[in-house]
């Protein structure tokens, strides 16, 4: 399986939003590891607990960062981690499930929605902050 790596291209110029974005992918790759080494059971468990800690971590400091600096699109951001945050919760209540396919399309889902979050969602911010600093 393709290790992922934290590609330049996913930095907001940020400093702790950069820090925990790149602390996300990590983990995202710690799963991949596991699995890849046959821990599944360690990889179930890293998921279901330490990865979606630190989402639900991460979500939060993001939210008030985002009202700290006067985000016009706050709400709007807040309600699209609020729907990921119901799919993980969905995903997690399946992770037991004797099939494997639940756990790894779940992981994919989870993996390419972060992805696609911090590449277009949350570069919205950042782009907001860099033209109010002019
Ligand atoms: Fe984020
Ligand atoms: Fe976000």
């Amino acid at each position: 399986m393709q290790l992922f790596n934290f590609d330049n291209e996913f930095k907001l110029g940020i400093e702790q939003i950069d820090k925990e974005h790149a602390g996300l992918v990590n983990m995202l790759n710690e799963v991949h590891i596991l699995i890849r080494e046959n821990e599944k059971a360690k990889a179930r468990d890293f998921f279901r607990d330490t990865l979606s800690a630190f989402i639900e971590q991460h979500f939060a400091h993001e939210e008030a960062f985002l009202q700290d600096i006067g985000y016009p699109q706050l709400e709007e951001h807040k309600k699209i981690h609020a729907q990921f945050r119901q799919s993980m919760e969905a995903t997690l209540s399946h992770l037991d499930s004797e099939d494997d396919t639940v756990f790894r399309n779940g992981l994919t889902d989870v993996y390419t929605w972060i992805i696609n979050h911090i590449g277009k969602t949350d570069r919205k911010y950042a782009a907001y902050l860099e033209a109010s600093r002019k």
